[in-house]
């Protein structure tokens, strides 16, 4: 039985206003140098909401996402664009952009969002140039958040990339709400590369030791432990890999774990495939193109299977989702 499941509702079109916007982790990134050009561009933004807006924001469950319209966002000024980008920084923004947020807080009439963004075309491109006082047009909350099942007792994050900001939402849900405290929570973050982690900060070598390597997830009091493909910080290897290993050699009842994940494709296919083998209950955040938001132009579709059968059925990884059970998904 589920404790709680994360629909849409009271969504609708509402203005938020910019509280602030800033680069995190990585120098500025105007310079044309190789380095600078593979380097990701993380920021943080914070949104604040108003009157209906604020009570509509104030529940948006972890995983659940909203829309920004940046088509009438103007682009940052020509010499703080990154080469790499010039081509794609002209094109028109015809269509919203979907976004998980990092933290909600309701306080008083107002709730505030924090969205963690990495810019890598024209709309995030554009979010660059957002200062505080402007205003944004949001769609939202949309989509179906994660569960929390009354059965289990620890959590396992597991992030690849940019898939953080959802997660670290939870953690701050599933440590934070006194209803669901009850949880061990350890995350795993892999990426690339040491500067494709998209966190900031800084914890001391005693915290490290103790296992707190992300200060992001420490905040919350949860472990958690780092991996990067070309071994630049933390394990050597894929989080999946690291995950793999952690699981063959813990004494914890798998019975009793969950995954939550969020991030690229085939680190969500291995992980629906380590869940399998070591029979824990896993969802996953599907990230898919999307357009309307709502289910109605088809262009977000994830193949699923259909239960005691071997046909499949296509689902909006907008409304059906973007959180699926990993024994939904046809990888
Ligand atoms: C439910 C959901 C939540 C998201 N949350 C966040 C978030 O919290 N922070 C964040 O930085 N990004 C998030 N994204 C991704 C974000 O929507 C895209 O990065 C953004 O739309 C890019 O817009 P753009 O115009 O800057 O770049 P575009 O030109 O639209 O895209 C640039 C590149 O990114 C790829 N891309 C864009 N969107 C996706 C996607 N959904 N899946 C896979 N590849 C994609 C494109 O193929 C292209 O190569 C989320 C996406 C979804 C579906
Ligand atoms: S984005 Fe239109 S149906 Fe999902």
């Amino acid at each position: 039985m589920m404790s709680e499941r994360c629909p849409s509702s009271d969504k609708g079109v509402f203005k938020a206003i910019v509280s602030s916007n800033k680069q995190i982790g990585q120098p500025a990134a105007s310079s044309s140098s190789d380095e600078s050009r593979k380097s990701r561009r993380f920021y943080r933004l914070r949104l604040e909401f108003l009157a209906d807006a604020a009570k509509a924001f104030a529940d948006f469950k972890p995983g659940q996402f909203a829309e920004l319209d940046l088509s009438g966002t103007a682009l940052p000024s020509p010499e703080s664009i990154p080469e790499d980008l010039h081509d794609a920084a002209g094109r028109n923004i015809l269509l919203r952009r979907p976004f998980s947020f990092t933290d909600v807080t309701a306080k008083g009439d107002k709730t505030f969002a924090d969205l963690l963004y990495c810019v890598v075309g024209p709309a995030t491109l554009r979010m660059t140039a957002l200062s505080a006082g402007d205003s944004l047009s949001v769609i939202g909350p949309l989509g179906n958040g994660f569960s929390i099942p009354d059965s289990k007792k620890t959590a396992l994050l597991i992030v690849g990339g940019m898939g953080v900001p959802p997660l670290l939402h939870l953690a701050k849900h599933l440590t934070a709400d006194s209803r669901v405290t009850r949880f061990e929570v350890i995350a795993f973050a892999g990426a690339k590369t040491a500067k494709d982690l998209p966190f900031e900060g800084q914890l001391d070598e005693i915290s490290q030791q103790l296992g707190f390597s992300i200060p992001e997830f420490a905040r919350y009091g949860i472990e958690s432990m780092v991996a990067t493909d070309d071994g630049s910080a933390g394990y050597h290897g894929f989080v999946t890999d690291r995950l793999a290993e952690w699981l063959n050699q813990s004494d914890l009842s798998t019975k009793d774990m969950v995954i939550y994940a969020c991030g690229p494709e085939q680190m969500l296919a291995r992980l629906a495939e380590i869940a399998k083998n070591k029979n824990v209950d896993c969802q996953l955040s599907m990230e898919r193109r999307m357009a309307c938001g709502i289910g109605l132009c088809q262009s977000c579709a994830v193949e699923c299977k259909v239960s005691n059968s071997a046909e499949t059925v296509y689902k909006m990884c907008c409304k059906d989702g973007p959180v699926f059970n990993s024994k939904e998904i046809v990888f």
